[in-house]
């Protein structure tokens, strides 16, 4: 027994002892680096060091505050001073048919690794190789060969050293890693029939090595797909993956997810273990293919928050409901990490669905399994998960031809002493995919499965979409948004609400122009993703009349400010170019995720459901910016400072005939105002990873772009009379007119 599990197992027995405990010594700092405490300096806490990018802590990675309040010493290890070390990537142990330079015994990060083939050799990979911060080397393996066998030349990955040199049919070769790097892969492959090795590629890594997101998701983006592929007989498969897909006729999917809720993950990481699962779970059933989600807690015991025997594990809301009642503290009488139990409770799922189908049905047979399995680290208790795999692929009868219906993803997360040899056990191996990954923490995991979100190939017009990646454009995070140029020049915004309609302000054109120059630009109008199209049709709202009360002394109003676009030509959907969900549609109540039977009502209680609504709009320069609208009496108080705008409305009696129940109110103190040129776009909020759009820009009494600068924008100065404000046409107002115009276009909801 190691001493990190003796202290867990005396916690779950005795709960009481740990506050009695004395605390631990705080001369804990790490040169150079940071540190955090799962709970403070109390016994059970867990300390973990981190470093900047392109260094390590060394010689540990994270303390365990034990119970008689010494911080833990792993053995062999006399730890006296922590410090951030550089990191190195390994040198190659040998190289066939060719040479590489430089000879180092190893590298710093950012040296390069040049390969070169001897003459009658070709060579495969990667002819430069740079070193990561990470201690990874990029690209991928360089490999001389000639082609002359029945499987090509699997290579010796960098560090790695490789035992069998005949790739003839049924040859095998075997791996093992130099010195303390440890190998992630397969041990052992086999050339097969079909000219391919079976498993994946040995990597030999650092121990303290982890994954980049950008190195994950499409690994991960990649094995989905495959069994997305696989699952779906009417989507398309893509040419560029390997393997080859049997096609199901009647393919299930049971994904079964695994979180790890032990004592050294904190609460806050759990809960984004959870948001992330939220974010698979949406992903999933996006698709239309049949799937059952299973969601399993666990920490010294596992418990089922929803098993694939329940008809609701086919219901995206209750597994989203039941995702996001899970709950840390369920597993506080037991806070060690057993991973092999957790497994467990998966293969007792199986076995049980597996009796009530029956074992010669082809409903059982047909159903293919993936576990996702997110935990910080190794498991400390129960031993080896491995029995557990071995049972699963038992069950499911995982044999050569039917290596398809299991995937099991590990997935480790944190600076914690992750064990890499076990989450590579646990991880499917699969030719030219990857199963086991290391991440540093939870928002590189919540990245992660932003970019598994990968809706390129989705061609479906499903709405609101956006992409919440750190690293995503401006025109990906709102793809529905576009630029309109009724003359010349473009002069404001629209939203995609289907692939051929946008909808925007009416106040945006004038009836007289030249219909047939007018453009609306979709995508991303600096890239080789925007697009012109022409218009086949303009509704303009033949109620909207800017002058239509300058007889009651308001020069200029705005009521009906709507009008929507019928575009020449159908949009061709991507991440660029997707439609904003319309609340009091079919595609909205689905995006909410409401039952069918709802009606319009029901979405404006749900959407404007504060006096106060984090809303947001897009900006000249494509940024998102925040707004809040007001509804109730924060409407009322929003609304009334237009009677201090004296040069605008010099004889106001009463503000609601300027603002009337058809405009939505924002741009109080915390508020970004929108500028001219924005009207006719999105006033838009999110619900569930997915985003609505409640208003459209129309007018307001602050203009913040005086200057031709579209990075910057002038804040009110303080004490200004009138105050900013901001009115946005309710959509929810305008619903008949809407209805009107767009049927057969969308489905919409009773009211
Ligand atoms: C640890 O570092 C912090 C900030 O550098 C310093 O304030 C503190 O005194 C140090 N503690 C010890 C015990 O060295
Ligand atoms: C490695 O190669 C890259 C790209 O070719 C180059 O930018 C970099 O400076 C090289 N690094 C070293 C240490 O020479
Ligand atoms: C995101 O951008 C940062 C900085 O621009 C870059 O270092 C990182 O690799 C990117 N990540 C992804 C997932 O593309
Ligand atoms: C999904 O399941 C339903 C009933 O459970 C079945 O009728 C349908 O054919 C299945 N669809 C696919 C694509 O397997
Ligand atoms: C943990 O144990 C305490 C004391 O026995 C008990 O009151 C509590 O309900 C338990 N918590 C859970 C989640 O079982
Ligand atoms: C989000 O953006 C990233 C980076 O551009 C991309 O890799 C990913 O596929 C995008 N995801 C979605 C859902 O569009
Ligand atoms: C406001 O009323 C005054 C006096 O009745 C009138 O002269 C003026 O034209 C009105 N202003 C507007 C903008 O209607
Ligand atoms: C875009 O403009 C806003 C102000 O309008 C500014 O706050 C923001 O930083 C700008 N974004 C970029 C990427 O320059
Ligand atoms: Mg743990």
């Amino acid at each position: 027994m190691d001493p990190l599990m003796a202290v867990l197992c005396l916690l779950s027995l005795y709960p009481g002892l740990a506050t009695a405990a004395p605390s631990c010594p705080q001369n804990v700092n790490i040169s150079g680096g940071t540190f955090t405490l799962s709970n403070g300096w109390a016994p059970g806490s867990v300390l973990t060091y981190s470093c900047p990018l392109g260094r390590y802590p060394f010689p540990v990675a994270s303390r365990l505050c034990r119970s008689n309040g010494q911080w833990q010493v792993p053995r062999a290890t006399r730890v006296t001073k922590v410090v951030c070390k550089p990191v190195r990537c390994p040198a190659p142990v040998s190289f066939e048919n060719g040479v590489y330079t430089p000879r180092l015994g190893s590298h710093p990060v950012g040296g390069n690794l040049s390969f070169e083939c001897e003459d009658g050799f070709t060579l495969r990979g990667s002819p430069v190789r740079q070193c990561r911060p990470n201690g990874m080397w990029d690209g991928e393996t360089a490999v001389c060969d000639n082609g002359a066998s029945h499987c090509p030349n699997p290579g010796i990955s960098v560090g790695a050293v490789r035992t069998g040199s005949r790739f003839g049919l049924g040859d095998k070769v075997r791996y093992h890693c130099s010195l303390n790097l440890v190998l992630t892969g397969s041990v052992e492959r086999e050339c097969q029939d079909s000219g391919v090795w079976s498993g994946t590629e040995p990597i030999c890594r650092q121990p303290y090595s982890y994954d980049f997101p950008e190195d994950v998701a499409p690994a991960l983006g990649t094995s989905l797909s495959h069994l997305l592929e696989s699952t779906n007989p009417t989507q398309k498969k893509n040419e560029n993956l390997g393997r080859k897909i049997q096609i199901q006729r009647s393919g299930h999917l049971n994904l079964y997810l695994l979180l790890d809720a032990s004592q050294s993950v904190s609460e806050e990481d759990f809960k984004v273990f959870k948001d992330s699962s939220s974010h698979v779970v949406d992903r999933i059933f996006s698709f239309e293919i049949n799937v059952s989600v299973a969601i399993i807690t666990f920490a010294s015991k596992p418990k089922i928050i929803m098993s694939v025997l329940s008809d609701k594990s086919r219901d995206v809301t209750e597994v989203a409901n039941s995702l996001e009642n899970a709950n840390y503290k369920d597993h506080e009488n037991g806070t060690g990490t057993n991973i092999y139990k957790a497994l467990n409770s998966v293969y007792n799922m199986m076995n049980n669905q597996m009796e009530r189908l029956g074992m010669n049905t082809v409903a059982w047979q047909e159903i293919r399994h993936a576990i996702i399995l997110l935990t910080d680290g190794k498991s400390n208790m129960g031993g080896s998960p491995k029995p557990a795999v071995e049972n699963i692929k038992e069950i499911l009868n995982i044999n050569q031809k039917r290596t398809d219906y299991l995937d099991i993803y590990a997935i480790g997360v944190g600076n914690l002493d992750v064990d890499w040899r076990e989450l590579n056990e646990l991880g499917s191996k699969k030719d030219g995919e990857r199963h086991a990954f290391i991440l540093k923490d939870t928002k590189a995991l919540s990245q992660v499965f932003e970019h598994m979100l990968d809706v390129s190939q989705l061609t479906d017009t499903i709405c609101g979409v956006g992409n919440m990646s750190a690293n995503a454009s401006a025109q990906e995070r709102t793809p529905w948004h576009v630029t309109i140029k009724p003359k010349s020049q473009e002069t404001c915004r629209g939203a995609l609400i289907s692939d051929q309609w946008v909808l925007t302000a009416a106040h945006c054109f004038r009836q007289a122009e030249d219909r047939s120059l007018w453009r609306v630009s979709v995508g991303d109008p600096n890239s080789k993703w925007g697009k012109e199209f022409q218009i086949e049709k303009a509704v303009i709202s033949s109620e909207f009349n800017v002058y239509s009360k300058k007889n009651q002394g308001i020069p200029e109003f705005y009521g009906n400010d709507i009008a929507l676009l019928k575009l020449a030509q159908k949009v061709k959907m991507s991440t660029h170019a997707r439609p904003i969900c319309l609340p009091c549609t079919v595609g909205a109540n689905l995006a909410l995720r409401r039952p069918p039977g709802s009606t319009c009502q029901d979405h404006e209680r749900e959407l404007l459901n504060q006096m106060s609504i984090p809303a947001h709009f897009v900006a000249l320069n494509g940024s998102k910016l925040n707004i809040n609208l007001k509804t109730g009496s924060k409407w009322k108080n929003c609304i009334q400072v237009v009677s201090q705008d004296k040069v605008t409305f010099p004889n106001l009696t009463d503000v609601r005939e300027v603002v009337t129940d058809q405009f939505l109110c924002s741009g109080t103190e915390e508020d970004d105002n929108p500028c001219k040129g924005e009207s006719g776009g999105a006033v838009f909020l999110q619900r569930r990873f997915r985003f609505f759009q409640v208003g459209l820009v129309s007018w307001g009494l602050y203009n913040p772009c005086g200057s031709s600068n579209k990075n910057s924008r002038r804040k009110a100065p303080r004490g200004r009379i009138p105050p900013p404000r901001d009115f946005h046409i309710n959509l929810f107002r305008l619903q008949p007119w809407l209805r009107q115009h767009l049927e057969g276009v969308l489905n919409f909801l009773p009211l």
